[in-house]
Protein backbone atom coordinates (compact mmCIF):
# COMPACT_ATOMS: atom_id res chain seq x y z
CA UNK A 1 0.00 0.00 0.00
CA UNK A 2 0.84 2.95 -0.39
CA UNK A 3 2.37 5.64 1.90
CA UNK A 4 0.94 8.89 3.16
CA UNK A 5 2.51 11.59 1.71
CA UNK A 6 2.54 13.15 -2.45
CA UNK A 7 1.11 10.01 -3.95
CA UNK A 8 -2.48 9.32 -4.95
CA UNK A 9 -4.24 7.56 -1.88
CA UNK A 10 -7.72 8.14 -4.02
CA UNK A 11 -11.11 10.26 -4.22
CA UNK A 12 -13.41 11.43 -1.41
CA UNK A 13 -16.98 12.08 -2.96
CA UNK A 14 -17.90 14.77 -0.07
CA UNK A 15 -21.76 15.47 0.21
CA UNK A 16 -22.04 18.63 1.91
CA UNK A 17 -19.36 21.39 2.26
CA UNK A 18 -15.77 20.97 3.23
CA UNK A 19 -14.17 23.80 5.04
CA UNK A 20 -10.88 25.01 3.20
CA UNK A 21 -8.72 23.58 5.88
CA UNK A 22 -10.34 19.81 5.42
CA UNK A 23 -9.65 20.66 2.13
CA UNK A 24 -6.57 21.68 1.91
CA UNK A 25 -5.63 18.54 4.70
CA UNK A 26 -6.77 15.87 2.38
CA UNK A 27 -5.41 17.32 -0.67
CA UNK A 28 -1.67 17.30 0.87
CA UNK A 29 -2.75 13.62 2.27
CA UNK A 30 -3.08 12.90 -1.23
CA UNK A 31 -7.08 12.39 -1.34
CA UNK A 32 -8.51 14.18 -4.25
CA UNK A 33 -12.05 15.71 -3.10
CA UNK A 34 -14.72 16.21 -5.20
CA UNK A 35 -17.54 18.02 -3.67
CA UNK A 36 -20.86 15.66 -5.24
CA UNK A 37 -23.40 18.53 -7.20
CA UNK A 38 -20.25 20.99 -7.47
CA UNK A 39 -17.12 19.48 -8.96
CA UNK A 40 -17.20 17.07 -11.77
CA UNK A 41 -15.78 13.70 -12.01
CA UNK A 42 -15.70 10.23 -13.37
CA UNK A 43 -18.31 7.72 -12.53
CA UNK A 44 -17.83 5.66 -9.16
CA UNK A 45 -15.69 2.40 -9.30
CA UNK A 46 -16.85 0.23 -6.20
CA UNK A 47 -13.35 -0.90 -4.73
CA UNK A 48 -11.38 2.11 -6.86
CA UNK A 49 -10.16 3.87 -3.90
CA UNK A 50 -13.29 5.65 -3.71
CA UNK A 51 -14.58 7.15 -0.25
CA UNK A 52 -18.52 8.64 0.06
CA UNK A 53 -18.45 11.29 2.93
CA UNK A 54 -21.40 12.06 4.41
CA UNK A 55 -21.15 15.21 5.91
CA UNK A 56 -24.31 15.64 7.92
CA UNK A 57 -23.35 19.44 9.37
CA UNK A 58 -25.92 20.99 7.44
CA UNK A 59 -27.36 19.40 4.90
CA UNK A 60 -31.15 20.09 2.52
CA UNK A 61 -32.99 16.98 1.52
CA UNK A 62 -32.10 16.63 -2.27
CA UNK A 63 -28.40 15.83 -0.98
CA UNK A 64 -29.84 13.31 1.47
CA UNK A 65 -31.33 11.90 -1.65
CA UNK A 66 -28.62 11.81 -3.34
CA UNK A 67 -26.89 9.87 -1.00
CA UNK A 68 -29.38 7.20 -0.47
CA UNK A 69 -29.13 7.09 -4.08
CA UNK A 70 -25.36 6.47 -4.45
CA UNK A 71 -25.45 3.94 -1.47
CA UNK A 72 -28.69 2.03 -3.28
CA UNK A 73 -26.43 1.91 -6.37
CA UNK A 74 -23.42 0.91 -5.47
CA UNK A 75 -23.97 -1.13 -1.99
CA UNK A 76 -20.32 -1.75 -1.86
CA UNK A 77 -18.85 1.75 -1.36
CA UNK A 78 -17.30 2.80 1.95
CA UNK A 79 -18.94 5.52 3.60
CA UNK A 80 -17.70 7.73 6.62
CA UNK A 81 -20.31 10.48 8.35
CA UNK A 82 -19.36 13.58 9.80
CA UNK A 83 -21.93 15.04 12.47
CA UNK A 84 -22.54 18.10 14.21
CA UNK A 85 -24.07 18.77 17.23
CA UNK A 86 -27.92 18.90 16.59
CA UNK A 87 -28.14 16.42 13.52
CA UNK A 88 -31.30 15.03 13.42
CA UNK A 89 -30.36 11.74 13.99
CA UNK A 90 -34.04 10.62 14.21
CA UNK A 91 -34.99 12.19 10.91
CA UNK A 92 -35.14 8.89 9.13
CA UNK A 93 -33.30 9.40 6.02
CA UNK A 94 -30.41 10.82 8.01
CA UNK A 95 -30.83 7.40 10.22
CA UNK A 96 -30.39 5.30 7.23
CA UNK A 97 -27.30 7.02 5.94
CA UNK A 98 -25.80 6.88 9.32
CA UNK A 99 -26.33 3.16 9.57
CA UNK A 100 -24.86 2.74 6.08
CA UNK A 101 -21.68 4.10 7.43
CA UNK A 102 -18.30 2.83 8.74
CA UNK A 103 -16.81 5.56 10.56
CA UNK A 104 -18.36 8.39 12.15
CA UNK A 105 -16.85 12.29 12.84
CA UNK A 106 -18.46 14.53 15.04
CA UNK A 107 -17.04 18.17 14.28
CA UNK A 108 -15.12 19.84 14.59
CA UNK A 109 -13.36 17.23 12.20
CA UNK A 110 -10.29 15.45 13.80
CA UNK A 111 -8.43 15.18 10.53
CA UNK A 112 -5.24 12.57 11.80
CA UNK A 113 -7.96 10.21 12.46
CA UNK A 114 -10.57 11.20 9.17
CA UNK A 115 -7.42 10.52 7.57
CA UNK A 116 -6.39 6.90 9.34
CA UNK A 117 -10.40 6.16 8.49
CA UNK A 118 -9.86 6.84 5.07
CA UNK A 119 -7.15 5.02 4.36
CA UNK A 120 -8.91 1.91 6.48
CA UNK A 121 -11.88 2.57 4.38
CA UNK A 122 -10.11 2.48 0.89
CA UNK A 123 -8.11 -0.78 2.14
CA UNK A 124 -11.00 -3.05 3.03
CA UNK A 125 -13.49 -3.10 0.85
CA UNK A 126 -16.10 -5.91 1.06
CA UNK A 127 -14.03 -9.37 -0.54
CA UNK A 128 -16.96 -10.73 -2.46
CA UNK A 129 -15.25 -14.41 -1.54
CA UNK A 130 -14.03 -13.49 1.62
CA UNK A 131 -17.37 -11.81 3.41
CA UNK A 132 -19.14 -15.26 2.10
CA UNK A 133 -16.42 -17.34 2.99
CA UNK A 134 -17.99 -19.91 6.34
CA UNK A 135 -21.55 -18.74 5.79
CA UNK A 136 -22.75 -21.83 3.65
CA UNK A 137 -26.05 -20.31 3.98
CA UNK A 138 -25.50 -17.35 1.78
CA UNK A 139 -24.58 -18.70 -1.58
CA UNK A 140 -23.04 -15.73 -3.98
CA UNK A 141 -20.16 -13.71 -4.35
CA UNK A 142 -21.32 -10.09 -5.48
CA UNK A 143 -20.58 -6.71 -4.06
CA UNK A 144 -24.38 -6.92 -2.98
CA UNK A 145 -24.07 -9.84 -0.93
CA UNK A 146 -20.56 -9.19 0.14
CA UNK A 147 -21.91 -6.27 1.53
CA UNK A 148 -24.95 -8.26 3.36
CA UNK A 149 -22.54 -10.59 4.86
CA UNK A 150 -20.17 -8.33 5.96
CA UNK A 151 -23.25 -6.46 8.02
CA UNK A 152 -24.25 -9.96 9.24
CA UNK A 153 -20.83 -10.49 11.03
CA UNK A 154 -21.08 -6.61 12.12
CA UNK A 155 -24.57 -7.30 13.72
CA UNK A 156 -24.21 -10.27 14.63
CA UNK A 157 -22.64 -10.16 18.38
CA UNK A 158 -24.29 -6.59 19.16
CA UNK A 159 -27.56 -7.56 21.50
CA UNK A 160 -29.78 -5.23 19.87
CA UNK A 161 -32.32 -5.64 17.51
CA UNK A 162 -32.30 -6.21 14.28
CA UNK A 163 -34.54 -4.94 11.22
CA UNK A 164 -34.04 -6.69 8.25
CA UNK A 165 -35.71 -5.78 5.05
CA UNK A 166 -36.07 -6.44 1.62
CA UNK A 167 -38.53 -7.86 -1.45
CA UNK A 168 -39.94 -11.59 -0.77
CA UNK A 169 -38.07 -14.13 -1.10
CA UNK A 170 -34.49 -12.49 -1.08
CA UNK A 171 -33.59 -14.13 2.10
CA UNK A 172 -34.25 -12.09 4.99
CA UNK A 173 -34.88 -15.10 7.24
CA UNK A 174 -31.68 -16.41 6.09
CA UNK A 175 -29.92 -13.44 7.31
CA UNK A 176 -32.27 -13.84 10.60
CA UNK A 177 -30.64 -17.45 10.90
CA UNK A 178 -27.33 -16.32 10.00
CA UNK A 179 -27.04 -13.54 12.46
CA UNK A 180 -28.57 -16.02 15.17
CA UNK A 181 -26.13 -18.66 14.19
CA UNK A 182 -23.29 -15.76 14.76
CA UNK A 183 -24.39 -14.37 18.00
CA UNK A 184 -23.38 -15.24 21.47
CA UNK A 185 -27.05 -16.90 21.46
CA UNK A 186 -26.28 -19.79 19.12
CA UNK A 187 -26.80 -22.40 21.48
CA UNK A 188 -30.37 -21.32 22.16
CA UNK A 189 -33.38 -21.34 20.41
CA UNK A 190 -33.90 -19.64 17.35
CA UNK A 191 -37.62 -19.19 16.46
CA UNK A 192 -39.05 -17.91 13.49
CA UNK A 193 -42.94 -16.87 13.43
CA UNK A 194 -44.77 -15.06 9.97
CA UNK A 195 -46.82 -12.63 12.25
CA UNK A 196 -49.31 -11.97 9.02
CA UNK A 197 -49.83 -15.92 9.46
CA UNK A 198 -51.51 -16.06 12.88
CA UNK A 199 -54.99 -16.26 13.32
CA UNK A 200 -56.07 -12.25 14.40
CA UNK A 201 -57.78 -13.46 17.51
CA UNK A 202 -54.72 -15.49 18.53
CA UNK A 203 -51.71 -13.01 18.58
CA UNK A 204 -51.85 -11.90 21.68
CA UNK A 205 -52.02 -15.31 22.81
CA UNK A 206 -49.93 -16.66 20.44
CA UNK A 207 -46.71 -14.38 20.83
CA UNK A 208 -47.28 -14.02 24.52
CA UNK A 209 -49.09 -17.10 25.73
CA UNK A 210 -51.73 -17.25 27.70
CA UNK A 211 -53.17 -18.74 31.13
CA UNK A 212 -55.48 -21.35 31.86
CA UNK A 213 -59.35 -19.58 31.34
CA UNK A 214 -58.22 -16.37 29.97
CA UNK A 215 -60.44 -17.15 26.81
CA UNK A 216 -63.32 -19.61 26.22
CA UNK A 217 -60.62 -22.55 24.42
CA UNK A 218 -57.93 -21.57 27.15
CA UNK A 219 -58.19 -25.11 28.85
CA UNK A 220 -54.74 -25.21 29.91
CA UNK A 221 -51.68 -22.63 30.22
CA UNK A 222 -49.77 -21.86 27.12
CA UNK A 223 -46.37 -20.05 26.41
CA UNK A 224 -46.12 -17.83 23.79
CA UNK A 225 -43.55 -17.38 21.37
CA UNK A 226 -41.49 -15.03 22.74
CA UNK A 227 -41.40 -16.97 26.03
CA UNK A 228 -40.13 -20.02 23.83
CA UNK A 229 -37.33 -18.00 21.99
CA UNK A 230 -36.01 -17.72 25.54
CA UNK A 231 -32.34 -17.25 25.74
CA UNK A 232 -32.57 -17.43 22.08
CA UNK A 233 -33.33 -15.24 19.26
CA UNK A 234 -36.99 -14.43 17.94
CA UNK A 235 -37.84 -13.37 14.23
CA UNK A 236 -41.24 -11.78 13.94
CA UNK A 237 -41.26 -12.17 10.27
CA UNK A 238 -43.73 -9.89 8.16
CA UNK A 239 -43.74 -7.65 11.19
CA UNK A 240 -45.81 -5.05 8.99
CA UNK A 241 -48.50 -7.53 9.54
CA UNK A 242 -48.79 -7.29 13.14
CA UNK A 243 -51.81 -5.73 14.72
CA UNK A 244 -51.96 -2.36 16.51
CA UNK A 245 -52.57 -3.66 19.77
CA UNK A 246 -50.07 -6.82 19.11
CA UNK A 247 -47.37 -3.85 18.57
CA UNK A 248 -47.49 -1.84 21.70
CA UNK A 249 -47.14 -5.33 24.23
CA UNK A 250 -43.81 -5.97 21.51
CA UNK A 251 -43.03 -2.09 22.23
CA UNK A 252 -43.34 -3.12 26.00
CA UNK A 253 -41.59 -6.20 25.70
CA UNK A 254 -38.83 -4.29 23.86
CA UNK A 255 -38.79 -1.21 26.18
CA UNK A 256 -38.65 -3.22 29.45
CA UNK A 257 -37.65 -6.73 28.67
CA UNK A 258 -41.00 -8.33 30.34
CA UNK A 259 -44.05 -9.40 29.13
CA UNK A 260 -47.65 -10.98 30.66
CA UNK A 261 -49.28 -13.69 29.56
CA UNK A 262 -52.87 -12.92 28.20
CA UNK A 263 -55.24 -13.38 31.40
CA UNK A 264 -52.34 -12.99 33.57
CA UNK A 265 -50.86 -9.64 35.38
CA UNK A 266 -47.79 -10.75 36.43
CA UNK A 267 -44.85 -10.00 34.49
CA UNK A 268 -42.50 -12.07 33.03
CA UNK A 269 -39.15 -11.07 32.72
CA UNK A 270 -37.95 -13.13 29.51
CA UNK A 271 -34.54 -12.60 27.96
CA UNK A 272 -34.80 -12.62 23.95
CA UNK A 273 -33.33 -10.89 21.02
CA UNK A 274 -35.60 -9.76 18.73
CA UNK A 275 -35.55 -10.09 15.28
CA UNK A 276 -37.72 -8.32 12.69
CA UNK A 277 -38.13 -8.74 9.02
CA UNK A 278 -40.32 -7.62 6.30
CA UNK A 279 -40.99 -7.26 2.83
CA UNK A 280 -42.94 -3.50 3.38
CA UNK A 281 -41.83 0.08 3.77
CA UNK A 282 -42.43 0.48 7.32
CA UNK A 283 -41.60 3.93 7.27
CA UNK A 284 -44.81 4.22 4.62
CA UNK A 285 -47.12 2.52 7.18
CA UNK A 286 -45.79 4.70 10.20
CA UNK A 287 -46.25 7.48 8.41
CA UNK A 288 -49.77 6.09 7.14
CA UNK A 289 -50.50 5.33 11.18
CA UNK A 290 -50.79 1.23 10.47
CA UNK A 291 -47.22 0.57 12.44
CA UNK A 292 -46.14 2.39 16.04
CA UNK A 293 -43.76 5.16 15.21
CA UNK A 294 -41.78 4.17 18.22
CA UNK A 295 -42.09 0.93 17.61
CA UNK A 296 -40.35 1.16 14.33
CA UNK A 297 -37.65 2.76 16.25
CA UNK A 298 -36.88 0.11 18.53
CA UNK A 299 -36.64 -2.14 15.90
CA UNK A 300 -35.08 -0.50 13.16
CA UNK A 301 -31.36 -0.40 15.57
CA UNK A 302 -29.71 -2.27 13.23
CA UNK A 303 -30.72 -2.27 9.76
CA UNK A 304 -30.15 -4.89 7.37
CA UNK A 305 -31.32 -4.78 3.58
CA UNK A 306 -31.39 -7.52 1.57
CA UNK A 307 -30.91 -6.70 -1.84
CA UNK A 308 -32.66 -8.77 -4.41
CA UNK A 309 -31.46 -11.22 -6.59
CA UNK A 310 -31.80 -8.84 -10.29
CA UNK A 311 -29.45 -6.55 -8.10
CA UNK A 312 -27.21 -9.37 -7.10
CA UNK A 313 -24.81 -10.18 -11.01
CA UNK A 314 -23.88 -13.56 -11.57
CA UNK A 315 -24.86 -15.09 -8.27
CA UNK A 316 -28.12 -15.92 -10.23
CA UNK A 317 -25.75 -18.52 -12.19
CA UNK A 318 -24.26 -19.39 -8.89
CA UNK A 319 -27.84 -20.09 -7.18
CA UNK A 320 -29.21 -21.74 -10.12
CA UNK A 321 -25.73 -23.95 -10.26
CA UNK A 322 -26.42 -24.82 -6.27
CA UNK A 323 -29.80 -25.86 -6.27
CA UNK A 324 -29.24 -28.13 -9.54
CA UNK A 325 -26.55 -30.38 -7.97
CA UNK A 326 -29.10 -29.98 -4.63
CA UNK A 327 -31.93 -31.61 -6.86
CA UNK A 328 -29.14 -33.79 -8.45
CA UNK A 329 -28.02 -35.10 -5.07
CA UNK A 330 -31.81 -36.41 -4.50
CA UNK A 331 -33.16 -37.01 -7.87
CA UNK A 332 -31.85 -38.86 -10.94
CA UNK A 333 -31.86 -36.00 -13.45
CA UNK A 334 -30.38 -35.58 -16.97
CA UNK A 335 -29.10 -32.19 -16.62
CA UNK A 336 -25.95 -31.08 -14.95
CA UNK A 337 -25.77 -27.89 -16.40
CA UNK A 338 -27.57 -24.52 -18.43
CA UNK A 339 -26.96 -23.79 -21.81
CA UNK A 340 -25.77 -20.21 -23.02
CA UNK A 341 -29.49 -19.12 -23.93
CA UNK A 342 -30.98 -20.35 -19.89
CA UNK A 343 -28.21 -18.10 -18.19
CA UNK A 344 -28.69 -15.43 -20.73
CA UNK A 345 -32.50 -15.62 -19.81
CA UNK A 346 -31.66 -16.13 -16.32
CA UNK A 347 -29.53 -13.05 -16.26
CA UNK A 348 -31.96 -10.54 -17.75
CA UNK A 349 -35.05 -11.80 -16.06
CA UNK A 350 -36.21 -9.95 -12.64
CA UNK A 351 -37.09 -12.42 -10.69
CA UNK A 352 -39.94 -11.15 -8.66
CA UNK A 353 -39.65 -13.74 -6.45
CA UNK A 354 -36.32 -13.77 -5.68
CA UNK A 355 -34.51 -16.99 -4.63
CA UNK A 356 -37.14 -18.65 -3.33
CA UNK A 357 -38.26 -18.04 -7.36
CA UNK A 358 -35.28 -19.11 -8.77
CA UNK A 359 -35.38 -22.41 -6.71
CA UNK A 360 -39.02 -23.38 -7.50
CA UNK A 361 -37.69 -22.66 -11.76
CA UNK A 362 -34.91 -24.68 -11.25
CA UNK A 363 -36.39 -27.88 -9.57
CA UNK A 364 -39.09 -27.58 -11.92
CA UNK A 365 -36.79 -27.23 -15.58
CA UNK A 366 -34.58 -30.13 -13.46
CA UNK A 367 -37.39 -32.50 -13.45
CA UNK A 368 -38.45 -31.86 -17.27
CA UNK A 369 -35.04 -30.94 -18.45
CA UNK A 370 -34.26 -33.82 -21.13
CA UNK A 371 -31.46 -32.75 -22.43
CA UNK A 372 -27.92 -32.06 -20.15
CA UNK A 373 -28.46 -28.51 -20.12
CA UNK A 374 -31.24 -27.31 -19.06
CA UNK A 375 -32.55 -24.21 -21.30
CA UNK A 376 -34.75 -21.30 -20.96
CA UNK A 377 -38.11 -23.28 -21.90
CA UNK A 378 -37.35 -25.52 -19.35
CA UNK A 379 -36.76 -22.44 -17.08
CA UNK A 380 -40.41 -20.98 -18.36
CA UNK A 381 -38.02 -18.10 -18.97
CA UNK A 382 -38.27 -16.05 -22.48
CA UNK A 383 -35.36 -16.27 -24.32
CA UNK A 384 -32.94 -13.26 -24.12
CA UNK A 385 -31.53 -11.55 -26.92
CA UNK A 386 -27.52 -11.38 -26.93
CA UNK A 387 -26.10 -8.04 -26.76
CA UNK A 388 -24.42 -7.15 -30.28
CA UNK A 389 -21.16 -5.20 -29.82
CA UNK A 390 -19.15 -6.15 -26.36
CA UNK A 391 -20.72 -9.75 -27.03
CA UNK A 392 -17.81 -11.42 -25.58
CA UNK A 393 -18.58 -10.07 -21.83
CA UNK A 394 -22.39 -10.20 -22.82
CA UNK A 395 -21.97 -13.81 -23.42
CA UNK A 396 -20.94 -13.88 -19.40
CA UNK A 397 -24.12 -11.81 -18.67
CA UNK A 398 -22.00 -9.17 -16.78
CA UNK A 399 -23.58 -5.73 -17.26
CA UNK A 400 -22.28 -4.05 -14.46
CA UNK A 401 -18.31 -2.88 -13.99
CA UNK A 402 -18.28 -4.04 -10.86
CA UNK A 403 -20.05 -7.58 -11.73
CA UNK A 404 -18.03 -8.10 -14.46
CA UNK A 405 -14.46 -7.36 -12.56
CA UNK A 406 -15.37 -9.00 -9.47
CA UNK A 407 -15.96 -11.99 -12.34
CA UNK A 408 -12.44 -11.60 -13.48
CA UNK A 409 -11.19 -11.66 -10.36
CA UNK A 410 -12.33 -14.74 -8.71
CA UNK A 411 -12.23 -16.99 -11.78
CA UNK A 412 -8.31 -15.93 -12.15
CA UNK A 413 -8.17 -16.47 -8.71
CA UNK A 414 -9.51 -19.79 -8.62
CA UNK A 415 -7.65 -20.73 -11.92
CA UNK A 416 -4.45 -19.83 -10.15
CA UNK A 417 -3.98 -17.26 -12.82
CA UNK A 418 -4.01 -19.51 -16.13
CA UNK A 419 -5.04 -17.24 -18.40
CA UNK A 420 -5.86 -19.89 -20.66
CA UNK A 421 -8.22 -21.94 -18.22
CA UNK A 422 -9.30 -18.51 -16.92
CA UNK A 423 -10.78 -17.60 -20.77
CA UNK A 424 -12.15 -21.54 -20.97
CA UNK A 425 -14.29 -21.01 -18.00
CA UNK A 426 -15.69 -17.99 -18.23
CA UNK A 427 -16.09 -18.92 -22.50
CA UNK A 428 -13.80 -15.65 -23.85
CA UNK A 429 -10.85 -15.74 -25.51
CA UNK A 430 -7.69 -14.85 -24.09
CA UNK A 431 -7.07 -12.13 -25.64
CA UNK A 432 -10.15 -10.43 -23.71
CA UNK A 433 -9.14 -11.83 -20.45
CA UNK A 434 -5.93 -9.86 -20.75
CA UNK A 435 -8.35 -6.85 -21.69
CA UNK A 436 -10.20 -7.06 -18.72
CA UNK A 437 -7.78 -7.10 -16.40
CA UNK A 438 -6.00 -4.22 -18.17
CA UNK A 439 -9.50 -2.21 -17.55
CA UNK A 440 -10.17 -3.16 -14.38
CA UNK A 441 -6.40 -2.65 -12.94
CA UNK A 442 -5.82 -6.07 -12.47
CA UNK A 443 -2.11 -6.39 -12.41
CA UNK A 444 -1.24 -9.94 -13.00
CA UNK A 445 1.78 -9.76 -12.31
CA UNK A 446 1.47 -8.76 -8.93
CA UNK A 447 -1.66 -10.55 -8.35
CA UNK A 448 0.17 -13.91 -9.09
CA UNK A 449 3.28 -12.82 -6.95
CA UNK A 450 0.84 -12.52 -3.92
CA UNK A 451 -1.41 -15.01 -5.44
CA UNK A 452 -4.13 -12.99 -3.84
CA UNK A 453 -7.10 -11.13 -5.69
CA UNK A 454 -7.71 -7.55 -4.09
CA UNK A 455 -11.50 -7.19 -4.87
N1 LIG B 1 -28.02 -16.27 -0.60
C1 LIG B 1 -28.75 -17.40 -0.58
N2 LIG B 1 -28.15 -18.57 -0.80
C2 LIG B 1 -28.85 -19.73 -0.81
N3 LIG B 1 -30.16 -19.80 -0.62
C3 LIG B 1 -30.82 -18.67 -0.39
C4 LIG B 1 -30.15 -17.41 -0.35
N4 LIG B 1 -31.07 -16.45 -0.11
C5 LIG B 1 -32.25 -17.08 0.00
N5 LIG B 1 -32.12 -18.42 -0.16
C6 LIG B 1 -33.21 -19.41 -0.16
O1 LIG B 1 -34.33 -18.79 -0.77
C7 LIG B 1 -35.53 -19.15 -0.11
C8 LIG B 1 -36.20 -17.89 0.42
O2 LIG B 1 -35.43 -17.35 1.48
P1 LIG B 1 -36.11 -16.64 2.74
O3 LIG B 1 -35.05 -16.33 3.71
O4 LIG B 1 -37.27 -17.44 3.22
O5 LIG B 1 -36.63 -15.31 2.04
P2 LIG B 1 -37.53 -14.13 2.64
O6 LIG B 1 -37.63 -14.38 4.12
O7 LIG B 1 -36.79 -12.89 2.30
O8 LIG B 1 -38.83 -14.23 1.92
C9 LIG B 1 -35.13 -20.11 0.98
O9 LIG B 1 -35.28 -21.42 0.47
C10 LIG B 1 -33.67 -19.82 1.21
O10 LIG B 1 -32.99 -20.95 1.66
MG1 LIG C 1 -39.69 -14.90 4.80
Amino acid sequence: MEATGAKPQGCVIWFGQPEARERSGLAEAGWHVRVAGLDAGAGVREGGNVVALADLRQCDDRALQAMQQLMAEHPALPWIALTAFGTQARHPQVKRILQGCRDFFTAPLDLPRLLAALARARTVPPRAAEATAELPELVGCSAALATVAANLRKYAPIDLPVLITGETGVGKEVAARVLHRLSTRAMQPFVAINCGALPLNLVQSELFGHERGAFTDATARRIGHIESAAGGTILLDEIGDLPLDAQTNLLRFLQEGVLQRVGSSRPIEVDVRVMAATHLDLEHAVAAGRFREDLYYRLNVLRLQVPPLRERGDDVALLAQHYLARFRERQACAASGFDDAALRAMRQYAWPGNVRELRNRVQRAAVLAEAALISAADLALPVAATTHGESSVASLGVSRASAEREVIATCLHECRFNISECARRLRISRVTVYRLCKKHRLELQELRAHGAVQA
